[in-house]
């Protein structure tokens, strides 16, 4: 059994600027032997999401504020090594909010048994968070009907992949933005989305009026800044606009200013809603069982992007900042 963790501990609250090396300690941490009721858990697997910025940054008020010299707090999969009369069996694969760790001593209260078909790493991915977030974001919040048109920011992403392949199952037209051709072309090709948007190729709004031609019915906004600003001068009457995240305003610090186009949710009787996900979380288990039902006849497909080896987290963390990602971002322990 080992006797010491490797960790990464929060060493700097990266506010006003992008995440930088200094911003994490790497640490040998002895481990404690597993208490009563407590297990060893070797984690597999570590998954990444933009909000962890905002974690570091103390500047998202849902969670609780992160202090230098805390474990770095993130999702992870691990596997039960040792138990003194733990929940989970030797054995069993479990995820939740692992931290950034190599191995945990804990009672697993808030860990979950990882039960799929799928491949494990489903569990951070399709059927964690990222596909959670798609789900309740579209459907509790964006309401789409058949035949509306479903404007996705960050579409390529890990998140914004599911929600666009959501919007065809639903019998809508998804159109997707996303940063450069090859994303672009993925989207159209294997995403299953009518028609991308390279944001990065200019003209933006032009881009939209082309694509959306009679308005969009929902956003679903990954991004926030310019891009939010631009999609909502096109929206419908009656539309529904989805703010899921604001990955645009990481490396400024600051929260974005508010749209210059906000006034057209008067002229079109639209609503603009904001949400976290966790408040759906007593519906998690059914919602899970339903991706997975569309993974499997087909009708949804997912990308992992897995890098390797657990002194290259912060390095993994970042590419979701610079677009490297493709699909969801994840570290192989
Ligand atoms: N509300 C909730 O409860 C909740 C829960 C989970 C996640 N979220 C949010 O969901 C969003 C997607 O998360 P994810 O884990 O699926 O990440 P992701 O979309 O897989 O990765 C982030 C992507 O954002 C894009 N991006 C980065 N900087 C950008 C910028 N300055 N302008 C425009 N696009 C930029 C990049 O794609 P391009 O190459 O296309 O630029 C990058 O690949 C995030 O905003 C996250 O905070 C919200």
């Amino acid at each position: 059994m080992p006797t010491t963790a490797r960790q990464w501990l929060l060493n700097g609250h990266p506010r006003g600027r992008g995440i930088e090396d200094g911003d994490f300690k790497l640490v040998e941490t002895a481990l404690p032997d597993p208490g009563p009721g407590e297990m060893l858990i070797r984690i597999r697997w570590l998954g990444f999401d933009p909000a962890q910025k905002g974690w570091m940054e103390n500047i998202a008020d849902y969670v609780a504020p992160m202090a230098i010299g805390d474990v770095m707090r993130g999702s992870g999969i691990g596997e039960v090594v040792a138990s003194n009369g733990g929940r989970f069996a030797v054995g069993d694969l479990v995820f939740g909010t692992t931290g950034w760790t190599e191995y945990l001593v804990t009672e697993g209260r808030d860990l979950t048994k990882v039960e799929t078909d799928l491949p494990p790493t489903a569990v951070l991915s399709v059927l964690g968070t990222t596909g959670l977030t798609a789900y309740c974001g579209l459907f509790k919040v964006g309401r789409p009907l058949a035949g509306d048109t479903v404007l996705v920011s960050g579409a390529a992403g890990a998140t914004g992949s599911v929600v666009g392949q959501l919007a065809k199952i639903a019998g809508c037209r998804a159109v997707g933005i996303a940063g450069g051709k090859d994303k672009c072309d993925w989207l159209v090709e294997e995403a299953g989305y009518d028609a991308a948007i390279d944001y990065k190729a200019g003209d933006l709004r032009e881009q939209i009026k082309q694509h959306c031609p009679n308005g969009i019915d929902v956003i679903f906004d990954n991004v926030g800044g310019a891009i939010l600003n631009d999609m909502l001068a096109r929206i419908a009457t009656g539309a529904r606009v989805v703010i899921c995240g604001g990955i645009s305003r990481y490396e400024t610090g600051s929260l974005p200013a508010g749209p210059q186009n906000y006034f057209n949710l008067v002229f079109r009787r639209a609503s603009m809603a904001g949400f976290i996900v966790s408040d759906w979380a007593g519906e998690f288990p059914a919602i899970r069982k339903r991706l997975e039902g569309f993974v499997d006849d087909g009708r949804l497909a997912y990308r992992e992007d897995i890098q390797h080896g657990f002194e290259n987290a912060p390095a993994t963390l970042k590419r979701l900042f610079v677009g490297a990602n493709r699909g969801k971002q994840m570290l192989e322990l």
